[in-house]
């Protein structure tokens, strides 16, 4: 069945034959997905229910959204976001709740698994897009969505941090979070992992698209483009761009100490994704492949594809980036 979206879109479930694929090499994805066109975007089915709902999302002026396709450093961003919007002196204890509890991630298509996972939650819970509306003060959201599935004005309204990382790198990462979580529980090889990514055919992508979409509007005030490699090579650069941008004043003494409370050691020493206790986190997380490969704060590094990627699966990689990114002008340290 066909389903018209206010943005202009129209979503699809996959064929019979897609679908039927990508459960068994995917059986925690049984939500299903759609394909939403123009754009080939494949998103939660779960999605299609608040979709209008975000599409007519009544954004302040003041809020920030980070704009990701996963994987890129969407959660490090809203840690740094958060903390040098709400909390610049590293004292305040309302830092202590878990990042997206604190930063909304408005299309959470998990949050019906979760009170399914975790009988006892709160159900109110479960409906992020009112919990978000009623937040007071300046709200740094998190979204997976491309700009053409939010409000067309989302730049005028608001400011919107896009993140992009490597392609090779954000696969590797995006290959241990599709196995780590049982909602995705991917059982392939790298192999099958590359194919699905370079077929684009992964959730939230067409990836280059997404990375299309970002880039094209970056000479817009209301964007910053920011890249995860840049970032990781010099913090206090980005952050001190990022002052300007949010206009948030920060001294240098409180930009050293958001970059030091959100480094990598830092944020895994915390290890506060998701609000919600050890007992949950075992629930949708695969605990063997936490133990031996690391958990969501797995390596947070540059490069490190160069350890997991066969010189085949690179080749793959480099021809669909040829394909896609060509002219585009975005030099991806390490990326090609
Ligand atoms: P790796 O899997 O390569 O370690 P997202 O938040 O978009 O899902 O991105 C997750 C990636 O960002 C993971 O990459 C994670 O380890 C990394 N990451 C999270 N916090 C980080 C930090 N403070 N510094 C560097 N990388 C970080």
């Amino acid at each position: 069945m066909t389903t018209q979206l206010k943005s202009g879109h129209t979503a699809e479930p996959l064929s019979d034959e897609e679908s039927a694929r990508i459960l068994k090499d995917f059986p925690g994805q049984v939500d299903g997905l759609v394909r939403v066109q123009p754009g080939g975007w494949i998103l939660p089915t779960p999605y299609l229910e608040i979709a209008d709902k975000i599409y007519d999302f009544k954004f302040h002026e003041s809020d920030v959204v980070v704009m990701t396709h996963p994987k890129c450093g969407t959660t490090w961003t809203q840690e740094i976001l958060w903390n040098m919007v709400h909390n610049p002196n590293i004292d305040s204890p309302a830092a202590e709740e878990a990042v997206n509890g604190r930063s909304p991630y408005l299309d959470n298509p998990m949050l019906k698994q979760f009170a399914e996972l975790c009988p006892g939650a709160n159900p109110a819970d479960g409906i992020e897009i009112q919990r978000v509306a009623a937040m007071p003060g300046i709200r740094i959201f998190k979204t997976h969505l491309t700009f053409p599935l939010l409000p067309p004005d989302l730049l005028d309204t608001t400011k919107v941090v896009y993140v992009g990382r490597n392609p090779k790198d954000m696969c590797i990462s995006y290959n241990h979070h599709y196995r780590i979580s049982r909602t995705l529980d991917f059982q392939g090889d790298m192999d099958l992992f590359v194919d699905y990514l370079t077929n684009d055919e992964l959730l939230y992508g067409p990836y280059w698209d997404h990375i299309k979409e970002g880039w094209k509007r970056r000479d817009h005030p209301g964007l910053y483009v920011l890249f995860f490699e840049n970032l990781k090579a010099d913090p206090m650069a980005e952050v001190r761009e990022l002052d300007k941008f949010l206009d948030t004043d920060l001294t240098e003494e409180q930009m050293t100490k958001v970059i030091e409370h959100t480094s990598f050691d830092k944020m895994k020493a915390r290890d506060a994704f998701f609000p919600m206790n050890e007992e949950m986190k075992k629930k949708i997380m695969n605990q063997e492949v936490v133990q031996k490969e690391g958990g969501f704060f797995r390596k947070g590094q540059v490069g490190d594809f160069k350890n997991k990627l066969t010189p085949a699966q690179e080749s793959k990689i480099d021809a669909w980036t040829k394909m896609n990114a060509e002219g585009m002008g975005i030099e991806f340290k390490y990326s090609i």
